[in-house]
């Protein structure tokens, strides 16, 4: 058995070691069996220090995680009928799982959950090798890797590999999570994990909107972004989840040479060249909110304004007047996907400079000035701000002379 004292000592913070002493105390004492698994075992073994930590409790007790909370004075603070919970043991918090086993009637549908003593069971529900592994806090067998499925080869030979053939079958979700650790780890897939995601990518039609959203946005806040979706481009899991998915070198590249963008802004960008019924459709695939929904709808209307705003002559103003009413993650996907370069600089142009322009004077100003309270007052103010845009008032007394030229044309119109 290998056992992982020096990368538990060089790799996990004091708060979490105390903790995990704490638990080894208590877990040797109530009988319960714990352990640290997933992908908290996976990072220390690859020497990260893992930003949060999965526990699995297996035990007589009929329950073992109330058992081992109650023993450690913690705090369940949320629990599931699955056997599931998060707990709060001094301020750190934990995730805990009853050991399972866990059977799929159906491709796409949530599995029906069993409870099991065996941590082996447990960790062969599981999707990848480098994620079925454990690691024992039992004072007597303390630090030692539960390794059935030789995950530990594979994160050292770079590989990520299905436990079984059913795998994606059974959960198609794990398609995405396979290309988001291929990449974010610098990780191959075996070819027969290649092989069976090129096969059973119609699976991921049978999975909800919800969980394939979710798992979306993780990929979307990774930090190779661009690199995940190129793979999924390249492995035809954007097609396969909607048809309205695509990627092409522009958005790879606009994507890479920025820093992170927002999920909405990268959803929108691989959807802007299907057709608004298309984008529709792919609200409802994805069971979007209401405000990723107007993103997505906005990118149709923003395509709308390509012809004006390709035209010769625009000024600032022109431009502001043209985009100010869509949103801005919609403006930023097109920015990001449009291939004619005057319109990406104009769109550029507003994102980056005309959205943040704003006048030094505000309304009571103009009101002290002389013009009476009403609409005109708006008017007023939206005329100042197109000559701001337009570089007409740099500083305030440019504004304020701008003000008082124009109270009497606007009181006389
Ligand atoms: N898991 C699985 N199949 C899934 C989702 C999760 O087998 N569809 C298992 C894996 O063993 C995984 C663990 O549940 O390691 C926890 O899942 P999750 O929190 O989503 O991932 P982590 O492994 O913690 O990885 P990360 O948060 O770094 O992406």
């Amino acid at each position: 058995m290998t056992n992982l004292t020096n990368i538990i000592e060089e790799h996990l913070g004091s708060e979490y070691r105390e903790i995990l002493d704490r638990i080894s105390h208590s877990a040797t004492k109530t009988g319960l069996r714990v352990y640290l698994v997933g992908g908290s075992v996976r990072d220390l073994i690859l020497g990260f220090t893992p930003s949060e930590l999965d526990l699995a409790v297996s035990g007589e007790s009929t329950d073992p995680i109330g058992s081992l909370a109650t023993s450690l004075s913690g705090v369940v603070y949320s629990k599931s009928e699955f056997g599931t919970a998060k707990l709060d043991i001094d301020g750190i918090r934990l995730d805990m799982a009853r050991t399972r086993r866990e059977k799929y009637v159906k491709p796409g549908a949530l599995p029906t959950v069993e409870f099991t003593r065996s941590i082996k069971e447990d960790l062969s529900r599981r999707d990848f090798t480098i994620n079925a592994m454990a690691i024992s806090l039992n004072m007597a067998t303390r630090w030692e890797l539960i390794d059935p499925f030789e995950g530990s080869r594979d994160l050292a030979s770079k590989q990520i590999r299905v436990l079984h053939r059913r795998s994606f079958v059974d959960d198609a979700t794990r398609i995405l999570r396979a290309i988001r650790y291929a990449t974010r780890l610098s990780l191959d897939l075996v070819p027969e994990t290649s092989i069976l995601i090129e096969n059973q990518l119609s699976y991921l039609g049978m999975i909800h909107g919800d969980r394939i959203r979710h798992e979306l946005i993780r990929i979307f806040s990774e930090e190779k972004q661009a690199e995940i979706l190129n793979l999924a481009e390249s492995l035809g899991i954007l097609r396969a989840i909607h048809p309205s998915l695509g990627l092409n070198n522009t958005i790879v590249s606009k994507l890479q040479e920025s820093s992170r963008r927002p999920g909405q802004v990268v959803l929108g960008s691989l959807a802007f060249e299907a057709s608004n019924h298309m984008r529709s459709s792919l609200k409802n695939r994805l069971s979007l909110s209401a405000n990723w929904s107007r993103i997505i709808e906005d990118i149709g209307h923003v395509k709308t304004k390509f012809e004006q705003l390709s035209e010769k002559r625009l000024s600032p103003s022109q431009i502001y007047g043209i985009l100010s009413q869509y949103d801005t993650h919609a403006i930023e996907a097109c920015s990001i996907s449009c291939k004619d370069t005057k319109i990406r600089k104009r769109l550029e142009l507003y994102l980056q400079k005309l959205l943040n322009t704003s006048t030094i004077m505000d309304g009571k100003n103009i009101i002290a000035l002389g013009l009476s309270e009403g609409p005109n007052v708006g008017k007023l103010l939206s005329h100042l701000l197109d000559a701001k845009l337009d570089g007409l008032v740099p500083t305030r007394e440019d504004e304020e002379q701008f003000i008082l030229t124009n109270i009497i044309r606007i009181s006389q119109d």
